[in-house]
């Protein structure tokens, strides 16, 4: 039986749908799933809600549930908050373990993220390890663990499937962490990394490879996880965040500006690609006591050069509108041109729409632009460090065929249009018709 965590996130569902499409080949009878809830039934509950009435399993035969046990459960609780006969169960019949679960929040404060990412992590090992017949663990990590020392530097960064060093011992980093006794503007300007998420992660690879003891264990790294490519359709998606963000927002006429380097190529992953690469790495598992780090990435040649996610996406939503059409104007480094430019596109008109709305006793409007304002200077403050360096991931599992990155970048805006504006849409419009202005836009 295998043992999923994340299973109503967007890499776990699909995760779950390879378990279950390759379950003859594999060996899998059933699939364990520890979802977030106060009683097994909600987290079944849950469970039907999220993922089996998802378009991710539509095409699944009928009763394929019956494969799968769910369980309700916490992984920032020790044994992920199982005990009593449902823990012994467990312990007996886990034979593998996929570590999903995660906070991909960029700006958790740090011992919420470090909860979470870290102590979620070493929970799930430690309960992998208590199975009595475990023969692997796979903890989804990501790429991004290796910090850009500087974004003005042009040449790509050269990051390997090894652990990223931390400027101090992991155990001691994480005890004082937990002990409240370190900041996390401190921390992250020695470390280098841009936010609690991508320190979080790192710190928790070191901290799971040391604590696998004999266990086999792979510490998979995607890069920035996107639509489908095959499975379970092509162009599935059903995380807003990320480069969808970006997709959606331009698409739809609703941010004008971005702050990144044109030349700048983003590794932009398929999920299905990453779904593969958890169950191999779980079914081929490397020796005990030698524990393997595997990116799953597009690769420097399959990297979406910034201009050209531009021409996509605008095309894209150019020829097929939805509730609005791509006003994007300027693309360019951080600097006083952009923030010329995100004055002028987005604070001025933004600003002065709420103010108009408040006059005209709109206050919902005014909310709804004030609310897209911050999302826009939410996107120009976490992404800009991605946006601004290329990095060189080398891969030992490169994907193959390779990524192209035109016909990708059409798949994933046909995907994010399929799978996550039009349902929004569909749900926001009987109400008050179809949007029209720039602040009514923002759902
Ligand atoms: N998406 C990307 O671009 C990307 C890139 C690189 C790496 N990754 C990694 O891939 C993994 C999955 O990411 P994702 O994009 O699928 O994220 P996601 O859609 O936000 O899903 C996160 C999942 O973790 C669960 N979770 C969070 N806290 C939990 C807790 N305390 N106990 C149990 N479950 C908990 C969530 O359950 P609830 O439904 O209860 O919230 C959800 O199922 C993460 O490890 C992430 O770091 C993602």
């Amino acid at each position: 039986m295998v043992l999923l965590t994340g299973v109503t996130g967007f890499v776990g569902k699909v995760v779950l749908h390879e378990l279950l499409r390759r379950h003859a080949e594999l060996g899998v009878e059933r699939v364990l799933v520890i979802v977030r809830a106060d009683s097994h039934a909600l987290a079944r509950a849950r469970f039907r809600a999220k993922v089996s009435q998802s378009p991710c399993f539509a095409a699944e035969p009928q009763g394929w549930e019956k494969r799968i046990h769910v369980l309700a459960g916490d992984v920032t609780q020790p044994a992920c908050g199982l005990d009593g006969d449902v823990l012994a169960q467990v312990r007996s019949d886990v034979t593998h373990a996929i570590h999903c679960a995660a906070s991909v929040e960029f700006s958790l404060p740090l011992p919420s993220a470090t909860d979470i990412n870290v102590t979620g992590a070493l929970h799930a090992l430690e309960l992998a390890k208590s199975c009595a017949h475990i023969a692997s663990f796979v903890g989804v990590s990501t790429a991004y663990v290796t910090p850009h020392e500087s974004t003005q530097e042009r040449a790509p960064l050269v990051a390997h499937e090894r652990l990223v060093p931390l400027p101090r011992d992991a155990d001691l980093l994480y005890g004082a962490i937990r002990a409240g006794q370190m900041e996390a503007k401190r921390l992250l300007a020695e470390t280098g990394h841009p936010n609690t998420y991508t320190f979080t992660k790192c710190l928790a690879e070191h901290l799971l490879v040391r604590r696998a003891g004999k266990l086999p264990i792979t510490i998979l790294r995607p890069s920035i996880v996107s639509a489908s490519r095959i499975f379970p359709m092509p162009g599935w998606i059903d995380s807003p965040a990320a480069f969808a963000a970006f997709v959606a927002l331009i698409g739809t006429g609703r941010l004008r500006v971005v702050a990144g380097d044109p030349d700048v190529r983003l590794d932009i992953v398929p999920c299905d690609e990453v779904a593969r690469r958890a169950a191999l790495a779980a079914f081929a598992p490397p020796s005990p006591s030698a524990p393997r780090i595997v990116h799953a990435v597009a690769g420097l040649e399959g990297a979406s050069p910034l201009r050209l996610c531009r021409e996509q996406i605008v095309a894209h939503f150019e020829a097929q509108p939805d509730d609005g059409r791509p006003r994007l104007t300027w693309v360019g480094r951080r600097g006083v041109r952009f923030r010329l430019e995100h004055g002028l596109r987005h604070e001025i008109p933004l600003r002065a729409a709420a103010a108009w709305s408040m006059l005209a006793l709109r206050s919902d409007r005014a909310r709804m632009a004030l609310r897209l304002l911050e999302r826009q200077r939410a996107i120009h403050r976490e992404f800009s460090y991605f946006t601004h360096a290329t990095f060189d991931f080398r891969s030992s599992m490169p994907l193959d065929p390779p990524l192209e990155p035109a016909p990708y970048l059409k798949a994933v805006c046909a995907g994010v249009q399929r799978h996550l504006l039009r349902p929004r849409s569909r749900a926001a419009r009987p109400a008050r018709g179809r949007p029209s202005s720039y602040t009514s836009m923002e759902h």
